[in-house]
């Protein structure tokens, strides 16, 4: 039941345009979230990668992993609101986050599915799909920095 209540959480719309302008403390506290989100997505990530590189993967790992991404992709959609880029403070999230909102949406939307497949096919216990599904959303992650987000070097 635990695992159909987080599945169905998870919200498949991504947006970054919000109309209210937010506070100062509001915009920080979201930045704060946001960097937390993204290194706790890293560590998911290299647990998966581990797995899913290895001939007998740990699946009980690989969904714990794989449930963790899914449910922080869809945290996602709240994390890039106007106001939260390099003009507020240190952050590796590029201005063009917000100068290029469809193609920035687009590829949010593209990791949330694309993480939520993997969440699926991990919960079922398959090897060979989660391996399928982890490789589309390195993809995703990788489209998504290339363009969107600077190296911090911390
Ligand atoms: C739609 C864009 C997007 C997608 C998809 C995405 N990221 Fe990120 N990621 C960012 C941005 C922007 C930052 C910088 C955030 C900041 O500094 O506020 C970031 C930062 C990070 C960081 C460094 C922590 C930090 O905040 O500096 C890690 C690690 C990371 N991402 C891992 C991943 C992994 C792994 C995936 C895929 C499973 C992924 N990301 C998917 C945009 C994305």
């Amino acid at each position: 039941m635990k695992f159909v209540v987080a599945v169905s959480s998870i919200a498949l719309i991504a947006s970054v345009a919000v109309a209210k302008p937010l506070s100062q403390d509001a915009a920080l506290k979201i930045m704060h979230e946001r960097h937390e989100g993204m290194e706790t997505i890293g560590k998911a990530n290299r647990d998966l990668r581990r797995e899913l590189t290895s001939d007998t993967p740990n699946m009980a790992t690989v969904k714990t992993a794989a449930s963790q991404v899914a449910n922080l992709a869809g945290k996602s959609s709240h994390w890039f609101p106007a106001g939260t880029g390099p003009e507020l403070g240190k952050t590796g999230a590029k201005p063009e986050i917000w100068q290029q909102p469809a193609d920035f949406n687009a590829k949010l939307k593209d990791f949330q599915g694309a993480a939520k497949a993997l969440q699926v096919a991990a919960a079922k216990g398959d090897a060979g799909a989660s391996k399928a599904a982890y490789a589309s959303l390195g993809k995703t992650c990788n489209a998504c920095h290339e363009t969107y987000r600077m190296d911090m070097h911390h």
